[in-house]
């Protein structure tokens, strides 16, 4: 009997995949659960044919030219791939692959609840009952901003974008997106294509992002970009920080510019922006957008169909 493929797992993936990882692959898993550097990685890598990591591992072109050549493939456990220089890797005859689809729901269900946090000022709420400092009501108190029937720009109408669209549908949303290429009828769904982002900064009452950050959207969201919204706008951002610079959001948010913002990415992750907590209309959650039990299951199995169609000498399902 031929030997397993050695796959090191880099960090604590959810029971059912260990366990199914285990079962078909000679298994190297962090069970500590720490980020692995660039030298550890590197040094990993001459032990093992397969990687399965998570964003938080580094593979950028130092780390890609100084992989050993016994690595094969690097499967993801996640559905964006900034942290994996691809053209590098695939220089090196490296395999990548990501989690598309899986985490679509898991993803804007927190994107959902950021909008709808930010817009009603939950931070605020909270911390008034929680803290007992709840003394007061009448009704010019906490008054937010209307969700139902509102405009909702989305930017990067991919998989995530468009649940986003049709949960925000189930709040009468008026739905304008723009997209790299205009969707079908069907999948567009009665929302309003803008063939520019500036287009679509002006009627986006609220703006969600649902693009990967790559060289040409680092940054976007920058001063230029939200003074070109309304006033009082609602900034939602659950797919990656670097797509927002963070100076030009908290001088919108000082200035009342935007009412609020809703954040599941940050620049510096873990970690966050202190500046950030200063503002209780910036509603902030840790990263937690594909954070259910059923789709950290359904990551781990899709990384492992991608490893198993490799290993098969199929073209993973997956790769990019
Ligand atoms: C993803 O899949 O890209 C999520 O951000 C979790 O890693």
């Amino acid at each position: 009997m031929s030997a397993k493929p050695v796959l090191w797992i880099t960090r604590r993936l959810s029971d059912a995949t260990l366990e199914r990882a285990a079962r078909d692959y000679d298994v190297i898993i962090n069970h500590e659960d720490g980020i692995f550097t660039a030298d550890e990685i590197v040094a990993m890598s001459a032990k093992v044919d397969a990687i399965l990591p998570c964003h938080s591992e580094l593979f950028n072109a130092d780390v890609a030219a100084r992989l050993d050549a016994r690595v094969k493939i690097i499967a993801n456990h996640s559905v964006g791939v900034d942290h994996c220089e691809l053209p590098a890797l695939k220089e090196r005859g490296i395999v990548v692959t990501n989690t598309p689809d899986v985490l679509s729901d898991a993803t804007a269900e927190i994107a959902m609840l950021l909008l709808l946090g930010a817009a009603r000022r939950a931070v605020e709420g909270d911390r008034l009952v929680r803290t007992g400092a709840w003394d007061f009501w009448s009704p010019s108190f906490m008054v937010g901003k209307q969700v139902s029937g509102a405009r909702l720009g989305i930017i990067g109408m991919g998989r995530v974008g468009q649940v986003m669209a049709r949960r925000a549908k189930g709040f009468d949303m008026d739905v304008h997106y723009y997209n790299r290429q205009r969707l079908s009828p069907e999948l567009e769904q009665g929302a309003t294509y803008h063939d520019s982002i500036e287009d679509l900064m002006k009627v986006s009452d609220f703006l969600s992002m649902h693009c990967p950050a790559t060289p040409q959207t680092i940054g976007l969201m920058d001063k230029n970009m939200l003074s070109r919204m309304p006033d009082s706008a609602v900034l939602v951002n659950t797919a990656r920080g670097a797509l927002i610079d963070e100076t030009a959001l908290l001088d919108a948010i000082a200035s009342g510019k935007l009412s609020a913002a809703g954040l599941d990415c940050f620049q510096t992750e873990p970690g966050g922006n202190p500046a950030f907590a200063a503002y209780e209309n910036i509603f902030m959650l840790p990263h937690i957008g594909s954070a259910t039990a059923q789709t950290r299951d359904a990551m781990g199995f899709r990384a492992l169909d991608n490893l198993d169609a490799f290993f098969a000498g199929d073209k993973p399902g997956d790769q990019l």
